[in-house]
């Protein structure tokens, strides 16, 4: 079947068909109808803490520098240098006064615009010649981009986010620790991974420990209520936001067991509690925002995680572990200790994403019917299906 038919006849409920994990033209396809359109997370404000600091971000073809400019704002500027082309930051992240690119030294400001090109003539006008700015929104501290032309209204996500996020204080939040996974799996597949829970009771024993219901053989219901209460008496947000018609954006916050304080292996407390939290009562804060974000907050720490797709069956997980901004290290947290209930289930996850796809990639395997306890994933999934078709037939 051609990718178009295979785009058109895809029947909701059931898994994609090989092609849309595995084939390159589809990849191609994903990134144009949905990475080169959406927004992206990008990083947190805390990873460019001071004035020059500066980090890149690789999606497909493009980079994009993402800055802190003079006054303190947060800039986003393509990395292609408006002479001929070349990459201007070739390091992941730095500090630079300027943007110096290494080929003829063209040099940029902070804002993007060109500083100095040596030996030009008289009547270059450098005004014609800034770096091309990318969509940038900050979101209490964590930065969205887009590489659309336009991109759809984010305003939605800003309100949703916004209430929730307050109380971590996330843009004075301190980086405990960062870790990157190289992964071979198609980037829905974790996403697809993450939007359900019944693969949690047999693959992750200490997520169950923590969670009330992760093994779907209990419900939270019972004690929702009531820490709904408690948490709104508190001030937290607790109306969650759920996907709806093309939206794509999701907000949920629910129960630790009870007297657990904290996403860890013991259930006690990893670090001080964060921000305007005054103890370890706020559950979990889970957040989404397709394609590529997800966290999940305890009061006392923040786990983000950004997806980068780089082939059909490659990708990249970036971790970070955010604490209060005033904990340290060995007072008020250990890192190992900060990270284990993450590195722990985290890797059980990375593992059944890329048996997943060597799967799949199987002259065998065939699309088969989600549970109803993956209705998320079905979602996930009819989202992703109504982007290709939106985009493709908008091009035919
Ligand atoms: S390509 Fe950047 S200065 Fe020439
Ligand atoms: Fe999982």
């Amino acid at each position: 079947m051609d990718t178009q038919s295979l785009i058109e006849n895809y029947e909701s409920g059931k898994s994609l068909p090989q092609a849309f994990y595995t084939d390159e033209r589809i990849f191609e396809m994903d990134m144009q109808h949905i990475w080169q359109k959406y927004w992206l997370f990008a990083g947190v404000t805390a990873d460019i803490p001071k004035i020059g600091d500066y980090f890149t971000y690789k999606i497909n073809k493009d980079s994009v520098i993402i800055i802190r400019g003079d006054d303190g704002e947060i800039l986003a500027h393509y990395n292609t240098c408006r002479h001929r082309g070349s990459l201007i930051c070739t390091k992941e992240s730095g500090t630079a006064p300027k943007l110096l690119c290494p080929y003829h030294q063209w040099v940029y400001n902070k804002d993007g615009s060109l500083f100095k090109a040596r030996h030009m003539p008289d009547d270059f006008d450098k005004s014609d010649f800034g770096l091309h700015p990318v969509h940038l929104k900050v979101v209490e501290g964590l930065i969205f981009i887009s590489l659309a032309a336009s991109p759809p209204d984010f305003e939605p996500v800003i309100e949703g986010f916004g209430p929730f996020l307050k109380p971590y204080q996330l843009h004075k939040a301190k980086i405990a620790a960062k870790k990157r996974y190289v992964l071979k799996t198609n980037w829905k597949l974790i996403t697809e991974n993450f939007r359900e829970c019944y693969h949690c009771g047999a693959a992750h024993p200490e997520y169950c420990k923590a969670v009330i219901g992760a093994n779907l053989k209990e419900s939270a219901e019972v004690y929702l209520p009531e820490k709904q209460a408690d948490w709104s008496a508190k001030g937290l947000e607790v109306k969650g936001i759920d996907f709806v018609d093309d939206s794509f954006h999701f907000a949920v916050r629910y129960p630790l067991r009870p007297h657990f304080e904290s996403y860890s292996l013991d259930g006690k407390s990893v670090s001080v509690p964060m921000g305007e939290h005054r103890d370890y009562d706020a559950g979990v804060l889970g957040l989404v925002c397709y394609p590529n974000f997800w966290i999940d907050a305890v009061s006392d720490y923040v786990w983000t995680m950004r997806i980068t797709p780089v082939s059909a069956s490659r990708c990249y997980v970036d971790l970070s572990w955010l604490v209060d901004a005033n904990a340290v290290e060995g007072k008020d947290y250990e890192v190992d200790r900060l990270v284990e209930f993450w590195k722990v289930t985290g890797e059980q996850d990375w593992e059944l994403c890329e048996n997943n796809f060597a799967g799949i990639e199987s002259s065998h395997y065939q699309p088969g019917p989600y549970a109803p306890s993956e209705l998320d994933v079905v979602k996930f999934v009819d989202w992703y299906i109504d982007r290709l078709r939106e985009g493709t037939r908008s091009v035919m």
